[in-house]
């Protein structure tokens, strides 16, 4: 196997900490560079400052390091992104085209760039989305996303940059905090469940989503990238599912663990944006392509995610 340099923008966001993490693990401290556009968080490895906008920037870190594997994490979700539209397609889409600019510069091997189950939105079947389903979002951040996967399946036919996608559903874990999604709730359920023994949901309780917990989105995205590139049929986007369930579902299996755990409902606009996803999508492609299988249900998710927080909490006291 040729040596992995491996480079990660937005590697400070709720993916980007544990990916960096998993890469290390797998790699090696001195292969992995880690950058974001704030101050480091605390990684060990290699870390630079970097704006996706800065393409100048950017291209110098690729040369630099001779970067083989890029994975671009950083973006505006789909909550902040309903905030300022123009901002999120400015850092959504000029971020992106500017990657796509500097790995074919830079000739790396492979290049993964994260969607969402955020593309999906009018005519769709929606208790199942299909691989191929038309893409009509109604957030700026899966008009993003959309226009994303069809600019990466553009840059691996016309110049053979080998691009990677997934779907991912709301991805769920305690050791590093989602920002400014719609899914967020279902991480903040659980601190808010521990520290408070009470929470108010923003979305309705019957609002199911699809969602994944962070060692299987971990998992599936290392799978992904290191599987042989004939075995990668689609270059827009896998769909990846996990597990679907509603905050109502959530709640009652917390209340398991916590029976005086008490929740209220008070939907606010991030409702609007629940409305128009998926409840749950089909990932047969991701299965028969190149192996894909998740692990945890809603029961292991709500165990370990419980326990694991319980048991930082301890270990801080
Ligand atoms: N978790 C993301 C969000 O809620 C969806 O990709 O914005």
């Amino acid at each position: 196997m040729t040596e992995r340099k491996i480079l990660l923008t937005g590697a400070g966001g709720q993916i980007g900490q544990i990916l960096t993490r998993a890469l290390v693990d797998k790699f090696g401290k001195e292969n992995v560079i880690a950058t974001d556009i704030s101050e480091n968080p605390g990684f060990e490895n290699t870390y630079f400052r970097l704006d996706v906008l800065d393409k100048e920037g950017m291209q110098r870190i690729l040369e630099e390091n001779k970067i083989t594997d890029f994975y671009h994490l950083a973006a505006v979700l789909s909550a902040t992104g309903e905030k300022n539209p123009a901002r999120a397609w400015e850092v959504n889409m000029n971020g992106l085209l500017n990657v796509l600019e500097t790995a074919r510069n830079s000739k790396v091997d492979r290049l993964f760039f994260p969607s969402s189950i955020a593309v999906f939105g009018e005519g769709i079947d929606r208790e199942k989305a299909g691989q191929n389903a038309v893409l009509i979002p109604h957030s700026v951040y899966g008009i993003s996303k959309a226009a994303g996967e069809n600019w990466c399946c553009y840059y691996h036919e016309k110049y053979g940059l080998d691009v990677r996608s997934l779907r991912y559903p709301g991805v769920i874990g305690y050791e590093s905090m989602p920002g400014g999604g719609t899914t967020d709730y279902a991480v903040d359920i659980f601190f808010k469940a521990i520290e408070e023994g009470r929470y108010t949901c923003f979305l309705r309780e019957d609002a199911r989503l699809p969602m994944i917990y962070m060692d299987d989105a971990i998992r599936a995205t290392l799978e992904l990238m290191d599987a042989p590139a004939d075995r990668i049929k689609i270059r827009t986007s896998y769909n990846l599912q996990g597990m679907s369930f509603t905050p109502a579902e959530l709640f009652d299996q917390i209340r398991k663990l916590q029976p005086d755990f008490k929740i209220e409902y008070r939907p606010d606009f991030r409702q609007k944006i629940a409305d128009s996803w998926p409840r749950r999508l089909d990932d047969s492609a991701a299965r028969e392509d190149w192996g894909w299988e998740q692990k945890f249900d809603i029961a292991k998710l709500t165990e370990t995610m419980y326990r694991g927080i319980k048991n930082r909490q301890l270990q801080k006291s």
